[in-house]
């Protein structure tokens, strides 16, 4: 009997181990199989499209990037003081002395999201994780996050209806009650990833307005910037190591602006009063040397500064810090390394020159991209 027992447990033991064996064998080739298809999906160094990332929920990690986010956030107010009192700007005038930058008397009203109930103020800045707040409204305006990503909606115009544009009394006193928030993000990213989503492919992103773009923008600046005009294709005037397209998707027609015509466009057109939301400068559209705001969030540290935001505004349990990410995209800077190499040097010191304010009054550099110009 209890040889019997014990040959029972012996094929039981042999039966737990060739199951667990099984399990781990089937897990191995299942894991390598979904690599694979992500591989396939996503092409040798390109990273996935969409992406949430979770934050971590460890507490004093959390206070860490709040004190991070914390002391960030006064410098970067502190340097907005001192760039607009140097240029002598909106509420930072100190001499009669007209200053080298036009500059809006007073803040664009219609231009921000206000939501009075949960006292916060969002100027938009298009490609400066707009997308992820316009978002973060539509949760605080009421809207759950099943019934956001079902809706095939815009988010600009769900968002717009739940916070209309205040006139400017309104608005004053929204700002005096509302915790005033800026998200910025690298001048030239932000002007790359404009260009890519907008101008560069009007096969793609009909929905988006491409087509609309290509009307306004891209057909005039291919006539006036490119010898041939549209009959000179787009894909002969480049080589492929001075572009980025996203394999899964239809190629471009081939009568597109490149970015180089793009970024020469830029330097000969008015930006002060000719500019597009899509790529006004920073100081002009949500007037930082106009307005107080409290916090200057940024792309570069979104989730830290996102923790920050829903921390000092009380959002917690409202909004989640999340990073919505739409753009085909390899890692950062190769990106951007590709198209500016499109450009001469000069060019890049140019559209600096162009951008500069922003890149002083949010600390960012331009050095590297002049590095990456081509000849
Ligand atoms: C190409 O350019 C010509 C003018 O040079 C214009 O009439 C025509 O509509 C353009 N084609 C497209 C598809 O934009």
């Amino acid at each position: 009997m209890w040889f019997r027992v014990a040959r029972f447990h012996g094929s039981y033991l042999v039966g737990v181990v060739t199951t667990m064996l099984l399990v781990l064998y089937l897990n191995t080739t299942l894991r390598t199989l979904q690599q694979h298809k992500k591989l396939r999906v996503t092409d040798k160094h390109v990273q996935i499209a969409l992406r949430e990332e979770p934050v971590t929920e460890d507490q004093s990690e959390l206070a860490k990037y709040i004190r991070e986010s914390e002391a960030e956030n006064s410098e970067r107010l502190w340097r907005i003081q001192e760039v607009c009192h140097h240029n002598n700007l909106g509420l930072y005038k100190h001499s009669p002395e007209k200053s080298k930058y036009i500059h809006p008397p007073t803040p664009h009203y219609n231009v921000f999201y206000i939501d009075r109930e949960h006292k916060l103020t969002w100027c938009p800045l298009y490609k400066a994780a707009s997308s992820t707040w316009l978002y973060n409204m539509c949760l605080l305006g009421g809207y759950t996050d099943e019934y956001l990503q079902e809706s095939k909606r815009q988010l600009s115009d769900m968002a717009r209806e739940l916070f209309p544009e205040l006139e400017r009394t309104e608005a004053e006193e929204a700002f005096h009650n509302t915790l005033k928030l800026l998200v910025v993000r690298h001048p030239f990213e932000r002007l790359l990833s404009a260009y890519r989503d907008k101008l560069e492919n009007i096969n793609i992103g009909a929905e988006h307005g491409t087509g609309h773009f290509y009307q306004k923008y891209g057909s005039r600046i291919v006539q006036k910037y490119r010898s041939g005009g549209n009959r000179t294709q787009t894909q002969s005037l480049l080589n492929p190591e001075q572009y980025l397209w996203d394999p899964r998707q239809p190629q471009p027609k081939g009568i597109e602006p490149t970015f180089k015509e793009f970024v020469r466009y830029l330097l000969n057109v008015d930006i002060v009063d000719h500019s597009d939301d899509h790529w006004i400068p920073y100081y002009l559209y949500c007037t930082p040397c106009l307005l107080k705001y409290d916090i200057i969030a940024k792309v570069e540290t979104m989730l830290r500064d996102q923790v920050y935001v829903i921390k000092v505004a009380g959002l917690q349990g409202l909004i989640r810090p999340r990073w919505r990410h739409k753009t085909y995209h390899e890692k950062g800077e190769d990106i951007a390394n590709r198209y500016f190499s499109q450009l001469s040097r000069e060019e890049v010191q140019k559209l600096y020159e162009l951008y500069k304010l922003d890149f002083e009054l949010f600390d960012y550099k331009h050095e590297k991209y002049l590095d990456y110009a081509g000849t």
